[in-house]
């Protein structure tokens, strides 16, 4: 079976960063860099990654003016990153400016594009914290369009909460990539994440990748965490 796991390196140094990397390439399937990570390491983090041989996710969540977002996902696809992320609601231009930056880019470099994530509603964000900023539409309704505009402007994957990937995937073709966080196990500390499903559940509900952080790294044996998450993925017969 694939290994679905994307180990979230929220780490505040380059240094326990590759800590990671080192104790982890074998067992996972790649790591997402994120803003802290991102704006403190930078670039050459990166690329010590991917020189490890490990894929990333580089989950920026760009929005901007679609001539900008596409320079960022051109630059982001010459790092040879292998997923990234915009947020859904700088529209359809922005959306199909940044595909189009990231498959021209790649062909011009003779490698496979990275998948650009549509990211729809913040999981931070309730239908109060919408309606201040003009959105009338409830949480559910506003995810639902967010994902059909970025499916007719040719995204070729979403961030979602695990609770949501089965309701969504009929809006999309079946080669679309869901990526999920909110990932917990039964011993696992939630932190603050509220609304989580369990590795396997999740995968059973239609998840392409697993975003996990804590639950691996803060494990006093990160690699043994993520085997142990693994071997529940994995039919025992
Ligand atoms: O430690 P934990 O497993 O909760 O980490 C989940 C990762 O996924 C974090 O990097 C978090 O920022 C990210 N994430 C999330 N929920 C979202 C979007 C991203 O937990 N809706």
């Amino acid at each position: 079976m694939r290994n679905p796991i994307y180990v979230a390196l929220d780490v505040p140094s380059p240094e326990k960063a590759l800590q990671l990397v080192e104790s982890l390439s074998s067992s996972v399937a790649g790591f997402k860099v994120g803003k802290e990570l991102f704006v403190s390491a930078g670039p050459d983090l990166v690329r010590r990654i991917r020189a490890a041989g490990a894929s990333v996710f580089l989950d920026l969540k760009f929005h901007d003016i679609p001539n900008t977002v596409a320079k960022a996902v051109a630059a982001a696809t010459r790092l040879d990153v292998q997923m990234l992320t915009l947020h859904a609601s700088g529209g359809a231009e922005m959306m199909r400016a940044a595909e189009e930056a990231a498959q021209e880019t790649a062909r011009g470099l003779n490698r496979p594009a990275p998948v650009v994530l549509g990211v729809t509603v913040l999981t931070s964000m309730a239908r109060e914290d919408l309606n201040q900023v003009g959105v009338a539409a409830d949480v559910g309704a506003q995810v639902t369009r967010l994902v059909s505009l970025g499916v007719q402007s040719g995204l070729r994957g979403f961030v979602c909460s695990p609770l949501e990937v089965a309701g969504l995937r009929s809006l999309a073709p079946e080669s679309t990539a869901w990526v999920t966080p909110g990932i917990r196990g039964p011993g696992d500390a939630a932190g603050d994440q509220k609304r989580t499903l369990s590795a396997a559940e999740a995968i059973e509900a239609g998840a392409t990748w697993l975003v996990i952080g804590r639950p691996i790294c803060a494990d006093p044996n990160p690699k043994a965490a993520a085997e142990r998450i693994l071997a529940t993925l994995r039919p025992t017969a």
